[in-house]
């Protein structure tokens, strides 16, 4: 009998001899069948995180965006304290690291960042991206907003060609892999920087999405519905 079998049958014959039986049995088979389910889901809980935070050493990125100080304006937890600067909490390590050389190489225009991405190595990109992609997903505190933009975010609007901001971006917008691309959360980020990057893909200022992919999308709407937009998502 294979070793691994033994202790399982030995149980089995405990099982038999004992007086509560087959009672017993499947009570404990209930309680077996709902350890599974919960380490199985635990199980992917962590694949999905451990995908999340990419191959970087987060404790090292901590050192590094504190020592670069990208803390002091994103906050030591990704959750950043000024409208206008975008929290990094809980979002996608290669999202971020895409970011970082796109401000670096040029591909995305920003005065400060592309001075604050000029000396970051590759290595220093997937670990700082690693520090704050483990950090708590960013969240936001509800949303009061028309009850048009949830049906616009969710379904989009065939009639214009418009895609669901959900399609790619995940439920409530909370980023994911589609299609390769490294969609990132933006559920939860912050209301006034969702404004101005929709208008920036909107104008063409911002043009490093796969394709221009966010500024056909962006060229779609109206600035009436960029607003509500901006305010709805920052809620969820
Ligand atoms: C003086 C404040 C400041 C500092 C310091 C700073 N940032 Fe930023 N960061 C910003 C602002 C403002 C933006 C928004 C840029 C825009 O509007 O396009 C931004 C955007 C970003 C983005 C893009 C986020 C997204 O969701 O697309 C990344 C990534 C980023 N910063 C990482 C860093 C890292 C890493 C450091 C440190 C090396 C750093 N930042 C230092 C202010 C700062
Ligand atoms: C076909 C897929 C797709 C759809 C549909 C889509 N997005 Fe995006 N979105 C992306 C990708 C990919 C990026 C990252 C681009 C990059 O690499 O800079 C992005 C980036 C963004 C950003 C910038 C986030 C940041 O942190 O700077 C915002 C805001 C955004 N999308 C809003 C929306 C909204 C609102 C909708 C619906 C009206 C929408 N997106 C629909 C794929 C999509």
């Amino acid at each position: 009998m294979p070793d691994n079998i033994k202790p399982l049958t030995s149980v089995f014959i405990a099982l038999l001899k004992s007086k509560r039986g087959w009672g017993f049995l499947t009570i404990n088979l209930a309680q077996l069948a709902l350890y599974a389910l919960i380490s199985s889901y635990s199980a992917q809980a962590n694949d999905q995180l451990a995908e999340k935070v990419g191959p970087g050493r987060a404790d090292s990125g901590k050192e590094l965006s504190d020592s670069e100080r990208c803390q002091e304006c994103h906050g030591s937890d990704g959750i950043s304290h000024d409208v206008n600067v975008p929290n990094h909490a809980g979002q996608n390590a290669g999202y971020l690291i895409k970011q970082l050389k796109d401000f670096q190489s040029g591909d995305r225009i920003h005065d400060t960042m592309n001075r604050m991405a000029e000396d970051l190595s590759e290595t220093d990109r997937v670990d700082i991206a690693a520090y704050f992609a483990g950090q708590p997903v960013m969240q936001g505190t509800g949303s009061t907003s028309k009850s048009y933009v949830r049906n616009l975010f969710e379904n989009g609007n065939p009639d214009r060609q418009l895609k669901p901001c959900t399609e790619c971006h995940g439920p409530n917008g909370k980023g994911m892999l589609h299609d390769g691309m490294e969609v990132p959360v933006i559920g939860g980020q912050k209301r006034a920087y969702l404004r101005r990057q929709l208008a920036n893909w909107k104008s063409g200022e911002r043009q490093n999405s796969p394709d221009g992919l966010m500024n056909k999308i962006a060229h779609l709407l109206t600035d009436q519905e960029i607003e509500d937009l901006a305010d709805y998502i920052s809620g969820l």
